[in-house]
């Protein structure tokens, strides 16, 4: 079961996540060499180690000075520990600086996407990929080369060692390990397997989370809690499955390790044992041969754990190279400051819409034109597509069909930064973010002063209640405001889009919540604004926009028709309609 509506995002071939993996360790290669170097100094200090305790044992066993043997030893150990840490602080570093890199790109991108894309996805899925999978780019990139690297090349040596001995018998040992080697590399997909569902399941758990508080009273009110809990539950049950999947067949491809070696030694014992006897090799050669086959253990051991820990970072990868993928407006929207100007003009030209190729058709050819400053109303009944028009003006969406032109200029040729610069918008449920009221009142104004915020403040009616707060302006309004009435919130949202000081306004249903004598106020100050701006409202309720200069009347996807308010009361039966049930007939407001 999932909330997701289509399969989040499309799937990634072989090739394309080893090419992704590669991406992400690229940069830091040199420093990886430099670990892998370190690593392998520090190993051959430690295998100095015992020839300075050999030569230290001969020295006492002769009586003579041991000072300085006993110096250098001391020297070999500290330098050798020494080593070893400033090689695995570099590999360490490493890791997290891939983290940070795999995160800041995927940041960067997610603000970015398009709407479409966004809606195609969960916002918990997206934030799990960026918090979850990126941790387990580490070992992929540092400690799994380094494993390959050091155990392949103490593998190789030991392979010489072993031909110099003997061939046939080398050829045996191969021969086991290519067997089972192969049996665990058949083994080694379902690793990867695992941990992807894993981490699907964690995503699963941050998207059910999300859901549950993005509705926190909604859920309390319907008595949902259990119900909910034990989705997110059995999510994290599936973690843990696919975790001890996962940790199945690492056991596995771990343990055969040990089987490779006892495997090898029981044939080379039985064919070298042949060979002692027929005298193509001496006891001695046997014995040296079945030690360096001991030997071999440490170093498959380090292939061994290298390759699972490249299938863990092969499904971490295809999840966040599939983020990657995602759509992203572009190119990147700058943050544009330009605040005012010249009214602007919008104009929709036979503008065919849908939300997706699969869903039918929002917009049927849509035409009407705003020629500039005062107020132009959307009205109409729910669904007719109003939100849309505004959807498309900011270009959120792209038209099928017709054109949307702003300025007189087709929204698609707008370099989309100074676009949306031009535009303050209200949406239809208000958005506050978490934060300080502050905060919120400037997020689409960053460099408004504290003049202009007192001016919006007096004007969105705000004052009061700012007043009224212990910490006024530095208030924290809860997640999305929730500390606020949602009156308060369509002030906030309102006061935001005019401290932008657009160009083009959009309101949707901006004054739905607010009591008659504020939304009285607000009425004013928007016709007072519609002076110099051009203003685009949605309203439901008539008497916001009786004294509009021109009101187009939606219906179905289609512009019935636009007018004065007395002009659609006397021509438009729909809005006569509308007008009467909202006793507006009898002359206006
Ligand atoms: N993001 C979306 N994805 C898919 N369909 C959508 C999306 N947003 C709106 N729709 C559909 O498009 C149609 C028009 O929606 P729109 O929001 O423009 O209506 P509206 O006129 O603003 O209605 P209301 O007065 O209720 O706000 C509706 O049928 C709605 O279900
Ligand atoms: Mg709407």
């Amino acid at each position: 079961m999932s909330i997701t509506e289509t399969d989040t995002t499309p799937k990634l071939p072989a090739r394309e996540t080893w090419r992704a993996l590669y991406r992400h360790f690229r940069p830091h290669r040199w420093t990886v060499a430099c670990g892998t170097l370190l690593a392998l100094v520090g190993a051959g200090t430690g295998i100095l180690q015992p020839l300075a305790a050999r030569a230290l044992v001969e020295r006492l066993g002769q009586d003579e000075p041991v000072g300085r043997i006993l110096l250098v030893l001391t020297a070999l150990v500290v330098l050798g520990t020494a080593i070893e840490s400033v090689g695995a602080y570099v590999l360490e570093r490493t890791a997290e600086s891939v983290v940070l890199a795999a995160r800041r790109t995927l940041i960067g991108r997610l603000l970015r996407l398009r709407l479409p894309e966004v809606e195609r996805t969960q916002p918990g899925d997206l934030m799990s990929r960026i918090t979850s999978d990126t941790t387990l780019l580490r070992a992929v990139t540092t400690d799994s080369i380094v494993s390959a690297v050091t155990g392949g090349l103490a593998f190789l040596a030991t392979l010489v060692m072993m031909a110099v001995m003997d061939v046939v018998l080398l050829g045996v040992t191969l021969g086991v390990i290519v067997l089972i080697g192969g049996a665990m590399a058949l083994v080694m997909p379902q690793i990867s397997r695992a941990t992807r569902r894993s981490q699907e399941a964690v995503a699963e758990i941050s998207t059910r989370l999300e859901r549950v508080f993005g509705a926190f009273r909604t859920v309390k009110a319907s008595g949902a809690e259990d119900r909910e809990a034990a989705v997110v539950e059995a999510a994290a049950e599936e973690a843990w499955r696919q975790g001890l999947r996962s940790a199945k067949w690492q056991a596995v491809s771990g343990s055969s390790v040990g089987l490779a070696v006892q495997v090898s030694f029981l044939a080379v014992l039985g064919i070298g044992g042949a060979r002692v006897a027929s005298g193509a090799i001496g006891v001695a050669d046997l014995v040296a041969f079945l030690l360096y086959l001991f030997y071999l253990t440490e170093p498959i051991s380090k292939l061994v754990s290298a390759a699972t820990e490249y299938q863990v970072g092969l499904a971490a990868v295809a999840r966040i190279a599939e983020a990657e993928r995602l759509a992203t407006e572009s190119p990147a929207p700058a943050a544009v400051t330009a605040r005012g100007g010249r009214p602007a003009t919008v104009a929709f030209e036979d503008v065919a819409f849908r939300y997706r190729d699969d869903l039918p058709y929002v917009h049927h050819g849509v035409s009407f034109e705003v020629p500039g400053a005062g107020m132009t109303a959307f009205v109409g009944p729910s669904g007719a597509g109003k939100t849309t028009v505004f959807g498309l003006v900011e270009r959120f969406y792209e038209a099928s069909g017709g054109r949307v032109l702003v300025d007189g200029r087709d929204v698609r040729d707008w370099p989309l930064a100074d676009l949306r610069a031009a535009i303050g918008y209200v949406e239809q449920d208000a958005p506050v973010l978490a934060g300080t009221l502050r905060e919120n009142l400037v997020f689409a104004a960053p460099g408004a002063t504290e003049e202009e915020i007192r001016d919006v403040l007096v004007r969105a009616r705000l004052d009061a209640l700012v007043d009224r707060l212990p910490d006024g302006l530095e208030t924290l309004v809860g997640h999305r405001g929730s500390k606020l009435s949602g009156g308060e919130r369509q002030r906030v949202a309102i006061a935001r889009a005019l401290l932008r000081k657009p160009r083009l306004l959009l309101l949707d249903e901006a004054t739905s919540q607010l009591d008659a004598v504020n939304e009285l106020a607000l009425r004013d100050v928007v016709a007072e604004v519609a002076k110099e701006v051009t203003v685009l409202v949605v309203a439901h309720r008539l008497s916001t926009v009786t004294l509009a200069d021109r009101i187009v009347v939606m219906e179905a996807g289609r512009v019935r028709a636009v007018g004065t308010h007395a002009e659609l009361v006397a021509a438009d039966p729909l809005y006569g309609e509308l007008a009467a049930t909202q006793f507006l007939t009898a002359g206006g407001a």
